[in-house]
C-alpha cells in the first residue's frame, strides 16, 4: 500500500477508527478490535472496511493510510449494547445455530466477528458459515465457506476455511435453492454438541421475493436464534413463524460501501485465490463439466460453437468427489476435439467436476461481465 507511515498515541478508553485502505501495528500498550486483543503484528484494513481499535491502556500505533483512508478518534466503544446482549444470549445457549439476517451495510459481518470473538473468549467452540456470496471474507466471491474458529480475530479473512462450496454467482436472486442447500450442508458439517455455528447471510432482504427466500432459509436451517440486524425491513421478515429472534442495532458509525468499494473488495477476493495461478491444460476424460445452476452435465459434442466461444473468461469452480470446492479458475478455452480445457488457476489435483459460473474475469481478478443476462 502506498502511503507514509506515522506514529499515533491514543489514550485509554478511546476508540481509534481506521477506514481502509490502511494498515496498522500496535507498538506499545493494550488494545483490541471487536474483542480480539492485538499483538504486535501488522493488520490491514481493506478499502470499504473499518477497524474500530478500542484502547485499554495508553497505546502507540504505527499507521499507514492509503488513498481515501481516514483516521478518527472517538470516546468509548462503537459496539452497540445490543451486540453485547446478543453475545451474552449466545454464550448462554452455548450450542446450536445462530443466523444473522440484515440488509447490505448493516454490520452483519462485523457482528459475526464480534460474536465469534466473544464466544472464543468464553472458551466456547465456534464455527462460522459465511454465506454472503458477493462479499464473503472466507473465500473468493461466488463461493461460500465454513470455518472452525479457534482464536479471536480482527477480521474474518484471517480464519482458514475448512469446507468451501461453489455457487457461481455473486448475488443469490437466481440461485436461491442452491444457496440454501449449500448453507445447510456447511452448517451440518459443523453441528455438534457444545458448538455454536454462526451463519452470516447476504444482504438481500427488500421485497417479497427476498423475504420469501430468507424465510425459506430459516425454515430449512431451523436456527436456535435468529439475529435481525438494522433497518426497518428486517424485523418484518422475522416476525412470521415461531422463531426465537433478537433484534440488534446497526452501529451509528457504519461506513456504507459504494458500488466501486464493493467491486474493489471483490477484486481483492478473487485475486487472493488466483495468486500463483498459471495457464493449465486439463483433460476432460472422467471429469464432469456443468453450468453452476444446471443439474445435468454438459455434452461438449452438442454445444454450438458460439456458445463455446462465449464461455471464455468465465469463472470456474473445481470440485472434489464430494462436491467441495478445491480451487477457482478462469476458463480460457474449451477444445472440443482434444477434450481438454485451458484454465488460469492454481489447481493441481484433478477435479471431479468443473462448474462454470456466471462471472467473467480477467487473470487479475477484475470482473469483465456476466455469462447470463442479469
Ligand atoms: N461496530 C462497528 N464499529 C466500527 N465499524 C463498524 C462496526 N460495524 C460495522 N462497521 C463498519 O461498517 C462497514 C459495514 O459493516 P459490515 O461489513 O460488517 O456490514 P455488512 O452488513 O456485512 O455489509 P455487506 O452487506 O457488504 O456484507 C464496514 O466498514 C465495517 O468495518
Ligand atoms: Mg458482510
Amino acid at each position: 500500500m502506498i502511503g507514509t507511515a506515522r506514529t499515533i498515541h491514543v489514550k485509554a478508553g478511546r476508540t481509534l477508527l481506521i477506514a481502509g485502505p490502511a494498515s496498522f501495528q500496535l507498538i506499545e500498550g493494550e488494545a483490541s478490535v471487536l474483542g480480539a486483543s492485538l499483538d504486535l503484528s501488522r493488520n490491514t484494513v481493506a478499502r470499504g472496511k473499518q477497524a474500530p481499535i478500542e484502547i485499554r491502556t495508553s497505546s502507540s500505533f504505527n499507521i499507514i493510510l492509503g488513498e481515501e483512508a481516514s483516521l478518527e478518534e472517538l470516546d468509548g466503544s462503537t459496539i452497540p449494547l445490543s451486540w453485547r446482549e446478543a453475545a451474552s444470549a449466545l454464550a448462554e445457549i452455548g450450542e446450536g445455530i445462530t443466523v444473522v439476517i440484515g440488509g447490505a451495510d448493516t454490520g452483519k459481518t462485523t457482528l459475526c466477528t464480534f460474536l465469534s470473538n466473544s464466544l472464543i473468549l468464553k472458551n466456547r467452540q465456534v464455527a462460522i458459515v459465511d454465506a454472503d456470496i458477493g462479499q464473503t471474507d472466507l473465500g473468493p466471491p461466488t463461493t461460500m465457506a465454513a470455518a472452525e474458529v479457534t482464536a479471536s480475530v480482527v477480521n474474518l479473512s484471517q480464519v482458514k476455511p475448512s469446507e468451501r462450496l461453489f455457487i457461481g454467482l455473486t448475488s443469490p436472486g437466481h440461485a436461491k435453492g442452491k444457496v440454501i442447500r449449500s448453507i445447510k450442508r456447511l452448517v451440518e458439517c459443523h453441528t455438534k454438541p457444545g458448538k455454536m455455528v454462526i451463519v452470516n447471510t447476504d444482504g438481500w432482504i427488500e421485497g417479497n421475493e427476498a423475504a420469501l427466500y430468507k424465510l425459506q432459509m430459516l425454515d430449512e436451517l431451523q436456527p436456535d436464534i435468529t439475529l435481525g440486524i438494522g433497518g426497518n425491513e428486517t424485523p418484518s421478515i422475522l416476525q412470521t413463524g415461531n422463531r426465537t429472534t433478537l433484534p440488534v442495532g446497526s452501529p451509528d458509525i457504519i461506513r456504507e460501501r459504494t458500488r466501486i468499494d464493493r467491486r474493489e473488495l471483490r477484486v481483492l477476493g478473487y485475486r487472493r485465490y488466483l495468486a500463483g495461478a498459471s495457464l493449465r491444460t486439463l483433460r476432460l476424460d472422467g471429469v464432469r463439466l456443468r453450468y453452476c445452476l444446471a443439474p445435468n452435465d454438459l455434452d461438449l459434442r452438442v454445444i454450438p460453437r458460439l456458445q463455446l466461444e462465449n464461455l471464455k473468461d468465465a469463472i470456474v469452480g473445481f470440485l472434489d468427489a464430494s462436491g467441495f470446492l478445491q480451487e477457482i479458475g478462469v476458463l480460457k478455452d474449451l477444445v472440443r476435439s482434444a477434450k481438454t480445457v485451458k484454465v488460469w488457476s492454481r489447481i493441481s489435483d484433478t477435479p471431479s467436476t468443473i462448474e462454470i459460473g456466471d462471472v467473467k474475469l480477467n487473470n487479475e481478478g477484475r470482473e469483465l461481465g456476466h455469462l447470463w443476462p442479469q
